[in-house]
């Protein structure tokens, strides 16, 4: 294919040179007639493994040019790459002026020449910044740009080998025919392709950051906690870290309800406190009650904002298949919404049986007898209430759920 990448930066001159090297015809572009000098002379205008070699062997192989003008690329391309950089602002907003004048510049080009294309993001942008990329395609060249995403996830310093052997392709978008042109263009990478809306795929960027920032910052708060209490962090993360099971896994990753138990809560307090003690400051670590306390606020807020008053809570146990109430985050929603006069129903199978045989049955008389009176022995009691809120989907929930028409607010 004939592709043209706007912005010759880390991302547009690593990918300029693989689509080169798969041999796709590139045209690389960029407001910096320097970049543009160097990458024609074939050598690399940013320092990258390896880049060096590969730009001089697509230059030689004739498979990539470099010019600072978008139309003379534009009108040979059917598949174009937006590689421009999104800087933070001071108040940590996306500054798109750049990226936002090349689309624009695009565009013009685009309708001045009677061309149309498929227009890729690449650069890393929130879905505010997409539809105003959208936005200005449409005003300025309208009909003839097919707008997509397809985030980035190369790391500088193994930039090539990133992008040649990414764990995934990620494809937003939402036309099939686009999603066959893109296919195409990535057949030479053997990586399982994975197809989400715009929006989607340029959450899983992000996502993928924060992620990456927060392992970071997890992994150097437990080494300065070992370290102040004389212990070898080193040797602790790695075997931390052979957990593929909890720790290494995609365990817990799954946005759902808050956190809860006889044991997380209690151990990060734990290490906060340890922390306090050496006057050491974590706060990411800190910072995880308060986030999952938000995450019970929330809850209370979608119950509150609904009209219902009748409540039916499906799950009290702190997951499904315990009747261990302690710390369940459960308990605290079902104690809110009976604060704020709610009339709650509730119903676990694993808490009732508990009270039946006696097992945690201390815990719900003297904890919360308040609660063990709304407890309800079988889901069908629940047939009068006039919001579900779903903890737990136990078996025979589904099918309670399909015979009533009883609106439902899933937590998990
Ligand atoms: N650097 C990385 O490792 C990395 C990895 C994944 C994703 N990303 C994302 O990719 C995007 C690009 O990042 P980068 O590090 O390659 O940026 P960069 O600053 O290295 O390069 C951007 C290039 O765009 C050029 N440019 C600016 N306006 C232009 C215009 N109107 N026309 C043509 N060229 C123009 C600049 O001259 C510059 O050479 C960002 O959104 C970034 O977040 C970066």
């Amino acid at each position: 294919m004939e592709i043209t990448i706007v912005g010759l930066g880390y991302v547009g001159t690593v990918s300029a040179a693989c689509f080169a090297a798969a041999g796709h015809t590139v045209w690389g572009v960029d407001i910096n007639p320097e970049k543009v000098r160097i990458v024609n002379e074939g050598r690399t205008p940013i320092v990258e493994n390896n880049l060096g070699e590969k730009i001089a062997q697509a230059r030689a192989s004739g498979r990539l040019r470099a010019t600072s003008d978008l139309r003379e690329a534009l009108i040979h391309s059917e598949v174009s790459f937006v590689a421009v950089a999104t800087p933070s602002r001071s108040n940590g907003d996306i500054d798109a002026t750049h990226l936002l004048r090349a689309c624009k510049q695009i565009a013009q080009v685009l309708m001045e020449c009677d061309h149309s294309q498929i227009v890729i993001m690449r650069s890393s942008i929130l879905p505010s910044v997409f539809e105003q990329c959208n936005e200005i395609f449409n005003a300025t060249a309208p009909g003839r740009v097919k707008f997509c995403v397809n985030p980035e996830f190369l790391r500088e310093g193994t930039a090539i080998e990133d992008f040649e052997h990414p764990p995934f392709t990620l494809l937003g978008v939402e036309d099939e025919q686009i999603e066959g042109t893109l296919r195409l263009l990535y057949k030479f990478i053997a990586a399982p392709v994975f197809v989400l809306s715009p929006q989607e795929s340029l959450l899983v960027k992000y996502a993928s950051n924060a992620y990456h920032a927060l392992k970071i910052t997890f992994a150097n708060e437990i080494g300065a906690l070992c370290q102040h209490a004389g212990i070898d962090g080193q040797k602790v993360m790695s075997v931390f870290c052979k957990d593929t099971k909890l720790n290494i896994s995609t365990r817990y990753l799954m946005p759902g309800f808050a956190f809860g138990g006889s044991c997380l809560p209690k151990d990060v307090r734990a290490l906060s406190y340890a922390a306090k003690q050496y006057d050491l400051e974590i706060p990411l670590i800190n910072s995880l009650l308060p986030s999952n306390e938000k995450v019970v606020q929330r809850a209370v807020q979608r119950v509150c904002s609904s009209k219902f008053r009748r409540i039916g809570l499906i799950g009290l146990g702190f997951k499904a298949n315990t009747d261990d109430l302690r710390e369940s985050p459960f308990v605290e929603l079902a104690e809110r919404l009976l604060g704020k006069g709610y009339d709650l129903k509730i119903f676990d199978p694993n808490v009732s049986l508990a009270q039946l045989t006696g097992s945690n049955k201390e815990y719900i008389d003297k904890v919360i007898p308040h609660l063990s009176r709304l407890l309800v022995g079988s889901i069908d009691e629940l047939v009068e209430c006039e919001l579900l809120v779903i903890g737990h989907r136990y078996p025979n929930v589904r099918e309670f759920l399909r015979s009533v028409k009883i609106p439902l607010l899933e937590l998990g």
